[in-house]
C-alpha cells in the first residue's frame, strides 16, 4: 500500500494533462484505491469554490460490502422498474445537444461493438451503471436540504474537481446520473438525510484497459458554438 501511496505521489503531471487525460471510463479492475489516496483526493475536491463559500456539498463515498449490496439492490430496482429520482429527468434533448448526445452513443456503442438496433446489447451496457462498471467505489453527490439550481452549479464545480484529482493521481472514473435513478436504495446504503437531493454518482478506481468501452472516445463542439469573446 505504501508503495501506491509513493507512486500516486510521484505522479506530477501537468494540468494540461489532467484535463486532457480525464474521461469517462467504463471498465474498472477491482483493485481498491488506498485510503491515505482517497484522503488526498477528497482534500483537493473540497477546495472547489461555490457560492458564498457554504461548500453545499454532501459526498458519501461508497466501498467493499456496502458497494457490492448497493450493486445488489440497484440492479434489482431497476431490472423491476422501481426507479424514482430525487430529481426527474428523461434524457431527452432537441437540436444540437440531441446530435451530441447521439454522437457520444455512437462513440461508445461502436467501440462496443453494438448495432444499433441491438436492444439487448444496449440494455446489457446500460444495466453495466448499476455494477458501477465493476469500480471498487463509488462517489454519491448530494446537494444538502433547501439549495437549488445555484447551489447544484457548486457540486458540479466540486465533483470535476474531484475527478481531476483522481486523474492526477491515474485513477479513472465516470460521472453518472444513472445513478440516481433508485435513490431510495443510495439514501437507505449511505444514511443520507430525507432533504438531501441525490444528483449522481461517480465511480472511480484504476481503469481496465482490456474492456472495450474504453476505446471510445468523445470530441468536443467547435469553440464558436459555446464560448464567445465579446469586446
Ligand atoms: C453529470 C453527468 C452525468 C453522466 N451520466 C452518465 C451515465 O449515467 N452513464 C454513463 O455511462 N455516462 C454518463 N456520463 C458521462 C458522459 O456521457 C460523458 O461525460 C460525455 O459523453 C463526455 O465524455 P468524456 O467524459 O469521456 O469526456 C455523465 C456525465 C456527467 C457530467
Amino acid at each position: 500500500m505504501q508503495q501506491q501511496i509513493e507512486a500516486a505521489m510521484a505522479i506530477t503531471q501537468s494540468f494540461e494533462s489532467v484535463v486532457r487525460g480525464r474521461r469517462s471510463v467504463r471498465g474498472f479492475l477491482p483493485r481498491p484505491v488506498p485510503r491515505a489516496i482517497l484522503e488526498q483526493v477528497v482534500a483537493l475536491a473540497a477546495c472547489a469554490p461555490s457560492n458564498c463559500n457554504t461548500q453545499p456539498w454532501k459526498v458519501y463515498i461508497v466501498s467493499g460490502q456496502v458497494r457490492d449490496r448497493l450493486a445488489r439492490d440497484m440492479t434489482g430496482a431497476v431490472q423491476t422498474g422501481k426507479m424514482q429520482p430525487d430529481l426527474p429527468y428523461d434524457g431527452r434533448y432537441a437540436g444540437a445537444y440531441r446530435e451530441r448526445q447521439h454522437d457520444a452513443a455512437r462513440q461508445l456503442y461502436s467501440a462496443m461493438n453494438i448495432a444499433r438496433d441491438d436492444e439487448g446489447g444496449r440494455n446489457a451496457a446500460f444495466m453495466r451503471n448499476f455494477v458501477f462498471f465493476d469500480a471498487p467505489h463509488v462517489a454519491f453527490f448530494y446537494l444538502p436540504a433547501g439549495f437549488g439550481l445555484r447551489e447544484a452549479a457548486d457540486l458540479g464545480m466540486c465533483a470535476q474537481t474531484f475527478m481531476l484529482a483522481l486523474t492526477a493521481k491515474g485513477i479513472a472514473s465516470c460521472p453518472q446520473t444513472a445513478l440516481s435513478f433508485s435513490a431510495e436504495q443510495v439514501r437507505d446504503a449511505v444514511g443520507a438525510s430525507a432533504g438531501e437531493i441525490l444528483l449522481f454518482g461517480i465511480s472511480f478506481g484504476y481503469e481496465d484497459p482490456t474492456v472495450a468501452a474504453n476505446g471510445a472516445r468523445t470530441g468536443r463542439a467547435p469553440r464558436e458554438a459555446s464560448f464567445t469573446f465579446v469586446g
